[in-house]
């Protein structure tokens, strides 16, 4: 294969050179030469503090990957992105989540036209709906307040809403349930179902397209669950809301234009959680909540607009990454909240980041000669400590972590938040420090247990902290990650903003949907294999 650009770059060998240099160093030998090693490697940014100093880096490490980041042009793309220039370029459209969140009053232009009226008129049709739910001034349709609300989406129209309902469950109004169907498995939708009363029952069917297979299989399911328990067509307008760009499909469904919430199609899925897709966040958690959320969104877009990459928070996270999986080739990357209410979020970073920056092939269409998006993965803390941490300690792979921890509790009860910082703390230091065969044989292990009980340790994270979880500091967080996610997708050259690689198994589905009714004599003309699968299910049913 013909040596692409990147690889090709003095930039990318300086960096292949510089790991053979420093393969042999411990993060134990880095930290013992340097004192100040901690606060060299960390960076505050209002209320969020990253400590990267446990990585396998120096500083000329932070340096070569700089001058990558520079040769790649990340500082003129994050412009790009910013002004709404079409860096979408296989769906030619702009990149614009920024937009939702733009706080400073500046303009933004798509297409010569300044979107920020119509971003605030849909944030204001949000407030006064959410604020109305909230209250109970709208009611249902015999009268009863809404007491819960269920979001129908999937992938970007769920994952957002339903991590940050979750994370920010302490600042929701408790007399409202907020609830999330997604899977086109009927038991999720049966059981979210199963003990509600349709009559105190809101439906925000979310979907960018109002197409998806799962989301309108859902909505019309929920439709008949309505239609049959208050015997009222009209009820429909009073129990559904719509999120969504197509107006049409909306309206064929039945909801009234009144309780459609637009959004545009420079809002990527994935990356939708600011537009009206927060639609169920705000009637969880109010607007007040989601507004602040908003401003730290705008914190971490202006400081990753505006701060040199010495200082960048997404970027040098995003340049860390490149470092191991590219130059360590990891193949995955970790994220361990010490938070229960952040239980959802490495299960939204994976859509974020694997969606994003899942991609074999550049921005010219040339397939890639170097790895691309990791796999992302990861439990909260300390849950994972008592299953999957052994690998991470002492597996044969190496796994670059995030820890994200609060300095306060949003429950303080007894110790239990000591404890929990206790083993986030105890954690980054045994894999950056791991225990000797020495250490263990002072310590009187046996001959025989000390290569089991050996941490080689030099395994790298990142420790991310903030005061305690708000609004705000989730907003951050959030963008903290999407500009990580970008930075990437630059460096790499490929489209982070497209989603191709999921269109291939929607098609197929369509097709074999009508081979499981068929009758047994109905031909199929799959492999053997899928033929076979499909046989199966049909002499089951
Ligand atoms: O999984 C593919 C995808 O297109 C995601 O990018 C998107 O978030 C999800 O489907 C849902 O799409 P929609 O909001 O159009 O229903």
């Amino acid at each position: 294969m013909p040596k692409s650009r990147l690889t090709e770059k003095t930039e990318w060998r300086n960096l292949t050179e510089h790991k053979n240099e420093i393969k042999n160093i411990h993060l134990r030998d880095l930290f013992s030469m340097d004192p100040d090693r901690a606060s060299k490697f960390t960076i505050t940014d209002g209320d969020i503090y990253l400590d990267y100093s446990k990585n396998i880096i120096t500083e000329k490490t932070l340096d070569l990957l700089f001058k990558l980041a520079e040769s790649c042009g990340v500082n003129s793309e994050t412009g790009k992105m910013f002004t709404g220039e079409k860096i979408n370029s296989t769906e030619k459209r702009a990149v614009l989540h920024t937009a939702l969140r733009n706080l400073s009053g500046d303009p933004v232009f798509v297409d010569g036209r300044n979107v920020m009226p119509d971003i605030a008129a849909a944030l204001e049709k949000m407030n006064v709906f959410s604020g109305d739910i909230r209250s109970g001034r709208r009611k249902g349709h015999t009268g009863k307040r809404f007491r819960n609300v269920v979001n129908i989406g999937i992938g970007g129209s769920d994952l957002g809403p339903l991590m940050a309902a979750e994370a920010l469950k302490h600042y929701s109004q408790r007399d409202i349930r907020s609830l999330f169907v997604s899977n086109i498995d009927a038991t999720h939708i049966t059981e979210t179902l199963s003990d509600l009363n349709p009559e105190e029952t809101l439906f925000i069917i979310s979907s960018k397209t109002f197409t998806t297979q799962e989301t309108m299989t859902n909505a019309s399911t929920a439709k008949g669950w309505i239609l049959d328990a208050l015997v009222a067509p009209e009820a429909v307008s009073s129990h559904f809301a719509a999120v969504s760009t197509n107006t049409d499909a909306v309206t064929s469904f039945g909801i009234d234009r009144e309780n459609m919430f637009i959004f545009w199609d420079w809002v990527g899925g994935r990356y939708s959680l600011t537009s009206s897709i927060g639609l169920s966040l705000m009637i969880s958690i109010g607007y007040e909540n989601f507004r602040s959320m908003l401003e730290g969104f705008h914190a971490m877009d202006r400081h990753f607009r505006n701060e040199p990459l010495e200082r960048n928070i997404p970027a040098i996270m995003g340049l860390l990454g490149i470092w191991y999986g590219n130059f360590f080739s990891a193949p995955t990357h970790a994220v361990l909240p010490y938070d229960q209410y952040l239980h959802r979020f490495p299960a939204y970073l994976q859509q974020c980041d694997m969606e994003s920056n899942g991609k074999s092939t550049d921005r010219a269409g040339n397939a890639v000669d170097y790895d691309t998006g990791p796999v992302i993965w990861g439990e909260p803390g300390t849950n994972g400590q008592h299953a999957f941490y052994q690998l991470i300690h002492q597996g044969t792979r190496l796994i670059p972590a995030d820890f994200i921890g609060f300095a306060k509790s949003l429950n303080e009860k007894s110790d239990h938040h000591k404890k929990l910082m206790a083993n986030l703390f105890a954690q980054t230091e045994a894999l950056a420090f791991g225990r000797s065969a020495e250490e263990l044989k002072r310590l009187g292990v046996g001959e025989e247990l000390i290569p089991h009980r050996t941490f080689q340790g030099n395994r790298p994270s990142n420790t991310i902290m903030a005061e305690k979880l708000t609004p705000f500091i989730l907003g951050k967080l959030i963008a903290m990650y999407e500009h990580k996610i970008f930075t990437q997708g630059i460096i790499w050259n490929i489209n982070s903003f497209d989603q191709w690689g999921v269109e291939l198994g929607k098609e197929l589905a369509q097709k074999i949907l009508p081979e499981l009714s068929g009758t047994s004599e109905t031909r199929l003309s799959h492999d053997s294999s899928t033929n076979a699968l499909i046989n199966y299910f049909k002499s089951k049913n």
